[in-house]
């Protein structure tokens, strides 16, 4: 009881239906959207722009961007700056997550530099994938992020998140996750606020995990609030 997600993650056009029934279910789970584009990224960047400030208006507290994987693969690393810069004002009071979608990135060190200045340009959390990528979330890939984000806070005393998505199915696998976390950045890490798993997919598993632990049996199927 009183364990939920962090977050519902949205597309922007859905984030007043979702404000409204988590406030009519008396719930206060914040309501996140993607937005810059999501997944690929291809609006031009006033669209961009005006996305995010329509999904905060809306009533998201925490956007989700996409970067131009171009300015990365070209070494464009200022013009990456400015832009998520940008994405960083429109926001305003609501949490920035940047995607870097390092499943298209190239090699680990754009993977080391883009994290470096999506945490200057003002991010929130550093995310591994949209999902859509044909390549998401993997150990190697973390482990470059979780190191400039350690490097990050020796540097300058701040605290940015972590969130692997895309791929992540079992209990097991967050496990996994946690132990890596724990192990590169330590338990201060370990909370909503630095530490989030894109798991769309992975809630009912941990579910058939919980009713397990529970009656020693798996779940029937109907047995399941949600599948
Ligand atoms: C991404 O950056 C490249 C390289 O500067 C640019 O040509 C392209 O128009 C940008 N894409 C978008 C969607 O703005
Ligand atoms: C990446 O993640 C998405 C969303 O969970 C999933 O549908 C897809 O199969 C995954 N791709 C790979 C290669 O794991």
């Amino acid at each position: 009881k009183g364990i939920t997600t962090a977050a519902v993650c949205v597309y922007p056009a859905r984030v007043c239906d979702a404000v409204k029934a988590l406030k009519a279910a008396g719930c206060s789970i914040p309501v996140a959207a993607v937005a810059t584009g999501f997944p690929a990224g291809q609006t031009h960047l006033k669209t961009r722009l005006e996305e995010i400030r329509l999904a905060v208006e809306d009533g998201a507290t925490e956007i989700d961007v996409v970067i131009n994987r171009t300015l990365v693969l070209t070494g464009q690393w200022e013009a990456l700056y400015d832009e998520i810069r940008q994405f960083r004002k429109a926001c305003g009071e609501a949490h920035l997550k940047t995607i870097l979608a390092t499943g298209e990135l190239g090699p680990l060190t754009n993977v080391y530099k883009a994290s470096l200045i999506a945490m200057m340009a003002g991010s929130d959390f550093i995310k591994t994938s949209t999902g859509k990528e044909t390549v998401n979330a993997t150990f190697p890939v973390a482990i470059v992020m979780l190191r400039a984000i350690r490097d990050f806070f020796w540097k300058t005393g701040n605290k940015v998140g972590f969130k692997p998505a895309g791929g992540i199915r079992t209990a097991k696998d967050s496990l996994a996750w946690l132990s890596l976390i724990k192990e590169e950045l330590g338990d201060e890490w370990l909370t909503p606020e630095l530490f989030r798993i894109g798991a769309s997919s992975l809630l009912s598993d941990i579910e058939r995990q919980i009713y397990h632990h529970v009656t020693g049996r798996y779940a029937a199927y109907h047995d399941l609030p949600m599948s």
